[in-house]
């Protein structure tokens, strides 16, 4: 039994990690898939999008210090398929605490083991902070694929440029040999603009393949249904948005269902 884990990282914010990483964990269980939804980030928006409570203790923050098994975290949501680890917190000064333990960018690895090994969830979806620190990349070190959301801006290449190599450095000095970029998601496009054409080019140029080819509109629907507790999937069903979401969680599933082959590491093939 295959598990994929994969994480939602960009150390920039606001660039639509968790919308995405909330959307496709609902597009892929809507899909009959079994999925876990972890949140690593203090600020707990993933925790708050799915209707869950911020309770103290609920977090990864007693496992990835070891005191307490991951799996009785898991909480189930109201979504049919998806169960979700939330975050609190709290968990900002695990930041701290795990810092001080030995194999600190392990930690997340470890205590995700036995859920991994249980084969209970074919996909685990990790929604990063917006930072390279501690628990992205523990993140990094748990993960088997990283999608790299995006926003069409200027300074959008710039950031591709630190996370891609932080992949590549993680993976080459063997801290995590599997891990790999699976794809960058382009969000908040809106096509009308000059500058969202450019930066699709240039992402393009630079990736090739490894760009997602559904990008992620700009709708004022994604930002209202996390004020219901519902993903875009159930909030507006019918949306473009959710459309959209669905079309890249179909191609997320193409990439990375786990007997696929994927894409090859330079991404420039086909291009
Ligand atoms: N496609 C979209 N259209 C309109 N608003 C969006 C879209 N995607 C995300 N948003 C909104 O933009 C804001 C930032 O999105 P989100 O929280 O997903 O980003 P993030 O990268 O997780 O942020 P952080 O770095 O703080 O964790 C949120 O208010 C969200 O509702
Ligand atoms: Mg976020």
């Amino acid at each position: 039994m295959n598990t994929r884990t994969i994480a939602f990282a960009n150390q920039k914010g606001g660039v639509g990690k968790t919308t995405t990483a909330v959307s496709i964990a609902a597009c892929l269980a809507e899909n009959g898939k079994r999925v876990l939804l972890v949140d690593l980030d203090p600020q707990a928006n993933a925790t708050s999008a799915l209707g869950l409570q911020k309770l103290e203790g609920g977090s990864v923050y007693q496992s990835l210090l070891g005191t307490a098994p991951l799996a009785a975290s898991i909480q189930p949501t109201a979504f049919e398929n998806l169960s979700m680890i939330p975050s609190e917190v709290d968990l900002a000064v695990a930041e701290v605490d795990v810092a001080r333990t030995e194999n600190y960018l392990h930690r997340f690895r470890l205590a995700l083991q036995p859920i991994h090994d249980s084969g209970q969830f074919d996909f685990i979806i990790v929604d990063c902070p917006p930072s390279l620190g501690i628990l992205t990349m523990n993140a990094l070190g748990a993960a088997d694929r990283v999608i790299v959301p995006i926003q069409c801006e200027y300074f959008a290449l710039e950031g591709l440029a630190v996370i891609t190599r932080v992949i590549q450095q993680i993976r080459d000095s063997g801290a995590n040999p599997v891990l790999e970029l699976s794809g960058i998601v382009m969000t908040m496009y809106d096509g009308r603009t000059n500058l969202a054409q450019q930066v699709l080019a240039e992402v393009k140029k630079h990736f090739g393949m490894k760009l997602y080819k559904m990008a992620i509109p700009r709708t004022v629907r994604l930002a209202e249904a996390p004020s219901f507790g519902k993903p875009i999937t159930k909030y507006d069903g019918g949306s473009y948005a959710a459309w959209a979401y669905r079309q890249l969680a179909e191609e997320i599933l193409e990439r990375e269902s786990p007997n696929s082959e994927g894409v090859g590491v330079a991404g420039k093939e086909g291009n």
